[in-house]
């Protein structure tokens, strides 16, 4: 949940840091802090609470010395609210060790009673601070950061990214990683460690993933990999796909909005290269898996949040074209039901970020019961790919947003690749009826540049709305996951109470949450589709309407049938069911936007909120 920036070379180590963690940001916006090695040898650090900007301003008026090495941290905090005295770096004893840490040291109490029995103190409520002072009392045993970091993570235990610098080694940064992201970037003299590429792909696009259960030790000329116990690990690096101008807001007033405009070419990365020329799907990373997915006799798919929205969408696409049943489950929720999984099982995890914990846990819990493991990522060389058995990459470029919305997309149309993949794999599925589908995913990134011309019109909606207490959302079939999706944007963007229910359920209960003025998005399924879906949804259109509702309907153009009823209609293009989705979703994460920014509120950096959840 913490972002995380090392860097040693010939720059000045504050700019590098100071960059690095304006991009990584994302991951945690409570508390920031540096620490740096001046050119006198000595170790200066600077922590405040509050947005990154604080700590910007604060080191503005009153400059660090100059430095070529240092360590950087942006914190969403877990022990210990946000202070400055929580903030990282925390310090040895001595105050010539830094260090920062992301993820959560659960032994940390048994090691603070030992230091604290031996007479050291603590200036913080956090876990980071006994591993500081444990790394520092293991330096003055070693007098080698190498050694002494090499003691004290063999002795932590949970998930943790750890870095640190030594004032007596002014030209290194040491980092170890357990259950938690780390990156190295890879420069000419010079080298970068970060929570993700975002840290560093404004230097260089040259990176290596370390992996679980490594330290690394970078100084200007090289890198080192190793296991906990020293042993020479080989990593083999990889160039980032994107460059530094993909992770800027370039104009926009939010990340958000930049991510939003993007959403038809993340739907169209994600399909490229991977359509044959005889219009079936071919998709590069999965030649030669064949065999892993035709023994297998059901689905799983694990994922948090949005990206399990985005897996529940795609479950009744997989289904239908692969006959296979698909379950979706809640990643967190996975391991703990006992669930029944086995050789013939294949876990799909979904994540964005591919670090998210309780997903990264799931796919674990999976794989040592014998299942298959596919990842569906947004981000290279993440924990979470590296753990399964194959990956399929969404291309949606560099999420900044907290709230997800063009990986969501992205995930489907990764999903419904892989989907009509195993059709082609397993034959349930004619190859004329897989080029017809490949060829409508085809045609959806021009759909959605469609839907998104009507922001102006939506925004207005959500300016009038902006004293909405609270916001329902109906939807069946695949609308219903986007219902779900509509009113978790709500939550996160504009902290107003939403909901998503299956619009069948209404009469069961939530119609009971009716009454005049009560504003409800209803998700207006293709009369095309199936006559029986839409000819249902109206009615119960009908039902909230005549308890005082105002219906806001999402439907498609030409379907008059509901403009009796509703408030408002936004249109989306004509689109096969199992594509509606795709569309149908973009106007909801435009209007939580625009509410949000009606509201004043921090559109990017919800609050409470971190990009990704590396804690379980
Ligand atoms: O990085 P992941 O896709 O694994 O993240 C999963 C969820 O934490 C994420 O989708 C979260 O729900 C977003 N804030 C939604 O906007």
């Amino acid at each position: 949940m913490c972002g995380i920036v090392g860097y040693v070379g010939g720059r000045a180590s504050i700019d590098v840091l100071m960059n690095g963690l304006k991009r990584l940001e994302y991951r945690g916006y409570d508390s920031a802090g540096v620490a740096v090695i001046a050119e006198d040898g000595t170790l200066s650090t600077r922590k405040r609470a509050g947005k990154l900007a604080v700590l910007s301003e604060d080191i503005a008026e009153q400059p660090l010395p100059d430095s070529t090495t240092g360590i950087g941290h942006t914190r969403w905090a877990t022990h210990g609210g946000p202070t400055d005295e929580n903030a990282h770096p925390h310090l040895s004893a001595d105050g010539k060790l830094a260090v920062i840490h992301n993820g959560i040291i659960e032994n940390f109490a048994a090691i603070r009673d030992e230091l604290a029995g031996e007479g050291y103190t603590f200036a913080s409520e956090t876990d980071t601070e006994a591993a500081a002072i444990l790394l520092g009392r293991e330096y003055e045993r070693t007098g080698d950061l190498r050694e002494a970091f090499k003691a004290v993570v063999g002795r932590l235990d949970g998930a943790f990214t750890l870095l640190a610098v030594h004032q007596d080694e002014p030209d290194l940064v040491v980092g170890a990683r357990q259950n938690s992201p780390l990156v190295v970037g890879l420069g000419q003299d010079e080298n970068f460690l970060g929570s993700d590429v975002a840290a560093f792909v404004e230097y260089t696009r040259f990176a290596l993933a370390v992996g679980e259960g490594e330290m690394v030790a970078i100084t200007p000329e090289g890198v080192e990999v190793t296991d906990f116990a020293g042993n020479p690990v080989q990593s083999t690096p990889f160039e980032v796909q994107w460059d530094a101008s993909a992770a800027e807001k370039g104009g926009w007033s939010s990340f958000m909005a930049k991510e939003i405009s993007e959403e038809p070419d993340a739907v169209a990365n994600t399909v490229r290269g991977r359509v044959a020329d005889d219009g079936t799907v071919r998709i590069p990373e999965l030649e030669g898996l064949d065999d892993l997915f035709r023994d297998i006799s059901r689905v799983i798919i694990v994922a948090c949040g949005t990206a399990a929205y985005s897996g529940m969408v795609s479950k009744y696409a997989i289904e239908s074209w692969t006959r296979l049943p698909v379950e979706v489950a809640l990643s967190h929720e996975f391991r703990y039901s006992d669930p029944v999984v086995d050789a013939s099982t294949l876990v799909v995890s979904i994540s964005q970020s591919g670090e998210t914990m309780d997903t990264l846990m799931a796919v674990k819990y999976a794989a040592e019961r014998g299942a298959k493991t596919l990842s569906i990522c947004n981000t290279q060389g993440a924990t979470i790919p590296r753990e399964s058995d194959a990956v399929v990459y969404t291309h949606a470029g560099p999420e900044v947003a907290v709230a997800s919305t063009k990986a969501f997309v992205a995930q489907i149309t990764a999903l419904y690749l892989f989907g009509l993949h195993l059709a082609s794999v397993r034959g349930s599925l004619s190859t004329e009826k897989i080029i017809e589908e490949t060829a409508e995913l085809q045609a959806v990134p021009e759909k959605i540049a469609e839907v998104l011309t009507q922001h102006d019109e939506i925004a207005q909606l959500a300016h009038w709305m902006s004293d909405t207490r609270s916001v329902l959302f109906l939807g069946r079939h695949v609308g219903y996951p986007i219902a779900l999706e509509g009113a978790l944007k709500l939550k996160e963007l504009a902290y107003i109470h939403a909901e998503g229910f299956a619009a069948g359920e209404l009469k069961h209960g939530p119609i009971a949450l009716i009454e005049p003025g009560q504003p409800v998005f209803v998700m207006v399924p293709s009369p095309r589709g199936s006559q029986t879906m839409h000819a249902k949804i109206v009615s119960n259109i009908q039902e909230i309407r005549a308890r005082g509702a105002r219906v806001i309907a999402i439907a498609e153009e030409g379907d008059v049938a509901v403009l009796p009823y509703a408030d408002s209609v936004i249109r989306v293009p004509l689109a096969s069911p199992l594509f509606e989705p795709l569309l149908t979703v973009i106007p909801t994460q435009i209007f939580a936007m625009e509410l949000s920014e009606a509201k004043g509120l921090d559109v990017d950096q919800p609050r409470n909120l971190a990009k990704s959840v590396t804690v379980e």
